[in-house]
C-alpha cells in the first residue's frame, strides 16, 4: 500500500485537546459552552450520530440539551423547539440533526435558527457570510475536511480539485472554500449530471467523495500521488457484523490506497473531524457571546 492515511480520529483527537483548554479558559468566567440537540424521529444513523455528538460535548466538559420529538411532530413544533434554543441562555450552539422527516420544511426549520448560534453554518445568512469570507460558521465537514487536508501538509495552490458531491451540506461548501485565497485550489464539481466522472477525477490532485454512493470510486479512477478524501458513510448489509452492517466510504479503499498518495479511511477519518468541528464552534459561539457579554468583541 503506497498511501499515506489520513487519521482523521488523530488529528480529532489533537483539536480535541485543543478545544478542552479553550473549555477550561472558559470556565474560569463562569461560562460552560451549551448545544442545543433537535432530534426529530428515530432514523438509526441520525440517533447514533446525535449520541456521539452528545458523549463528545460531555468529553470535552461541555453542555449538551438534548429534545427529541416524535416523527409525526408538526413543523409547528417542531420550530417551537429552535425557538425555546434561541432563546435560552444556557445553549450557545444549536444543531438541528438532518434529515428532517419529508412533511417539515426543513429550509423554514433551518432559517429559524438564530444565526449566532448556527454552529452547522447552514442558515441562509451563515452561508452568505461564508461566500463573502466574512465572520462565520463553517459547516462542519467540510471544515473538518480542510483541517485534514492543512494538517496532512496536502499542498492546495494551484492543484486540481475535484469535489464529487453537490450536496448543501458538504460539496458546495467544500468548494467553496476550497477556491478562497488562502487555498487556492482550482475547483470542478461532479454530480449525478456529470458524463465521463473518471475524466474528472483520473485529473484530481485533491479528490473528494461526498455522494453518498458506497464504493463509487475506485483505484483506476485516481490519478497517481492524489489526496483522497472519503466523506461517505454508507451501511452496507454485513451479517458478519454484530449490528448487521458495516460503514463503507464512497471510495473503495483497498484500490485507491495502492495509487493515492494520501488518502483517509471510513470509519476513522472525517466522521471525527466533524464531530470535533462542530464542538470548536460552539465554543467559538460561546467564547463570542462571553466577550460581547464582557464588552470585549
Ligand atoms: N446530518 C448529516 N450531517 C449533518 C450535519 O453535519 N449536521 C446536521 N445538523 N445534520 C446532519
Amino acid at each position: 500500500m503506497a498511501a499515506k492515511i489520513i487519521e482523521g480520529k488523530t488529528i480529532a483527537k489533537e483539536m480535541r485537546e485543543e478545544i478542552a483548554k479553550k473549555v477550561a479558559q472558559l470556565a474560569t468566567q463562569g461560562v460552560v459552552p451549551g448545544l442545543g440537540v433537535l432530534l426529530v424521529g428515530m432514523d438509526p444513523a441520525s440517533i447514533s450520530y446525535v449520541t456521539a455528538k452528545e458523549k463528545a460535548c460531555a468529553e470535552a466538559g461541555m453542555a449538551s440539551f438534548e429534545r427529541r420529538l416524535p416523527a409525526d411532530s408538526t413543523q409547528e413544533e417542531v420550530l417551537a423547539v429552535v425557538r425555546e434554543f434561541n432563546a435560552d441562555d444556557k445553549i450557545h450552539g444549536i444543531l438541528v440533526q438532518l434529515p428532517l422527516p419529508k412533511h417539515i420544511d426543513e429550509r423554514a426549520v433551518i432559517a429559524t435558527i438564530a444565526p449566532e448560534k448556527d454552529v452547522d453554518g447552514f442558515t441562509p445568512i451563515n452561508v452568505g457570510r461564508m461566500i463573502l469570507e466574512e465572520s462565520c460558521y463553517v459547516p462542519c465537514t467540510p471544515a473538518g475536511v480542510i483541517e485534514m487536508i492543512k494538517r496532512s501538509g496536502v499542498p492546495t495552490s494551484g492543484v486540481n480539485a475535484v469535489v464529487v458531491g453537490r450536496s448543501n451540506i458538504v460539496g458546495k461548501p467544500l468548494a467553496n472554500l476550497l477556491i478562497r485565497k488562502s487555498l487556492n485550489a482550482t475547483v470542478t464539481i461532479c454530480h449525478t449530471g456529470t458524463k465521463d466522472l473518471p475524466s474528472y477525477t483520473k485529473k484530481a490532485d485533491i479528490l473528494i467523495a461526498c455522494a453518498g454512493r458506497a464504493g463509487l470510486i475506485t483505484g483506476d479512477m485516481i490519478k497517481p500521488g492524489a489526496c483522497v478524501i472519503d466523506v461517505g458513510v454508507n451501511r452496507v448489509e454485513d451479517p458478519s457484523a454484530a449490528k448487521g452492517f458495516r460503514l463503507k466510504g464512497d471510495v473503495d479503499f483497498d484500490s485507491a490506497a495502492e495509487v493515492a498518495g494520501w488518502i483517509s479511511p471510513v470509519p476513522g477519518g472525517v466522521g471525527p473531524m466533524t464531530i470535533t468541528l462542530l464542538l470548536a464552534n460552539t465554543v467559538e459561539a460561546a467564547a463570542r457571546k462571553a466577550g460581547a457579554v464582557s464588552g470585549k468583541a
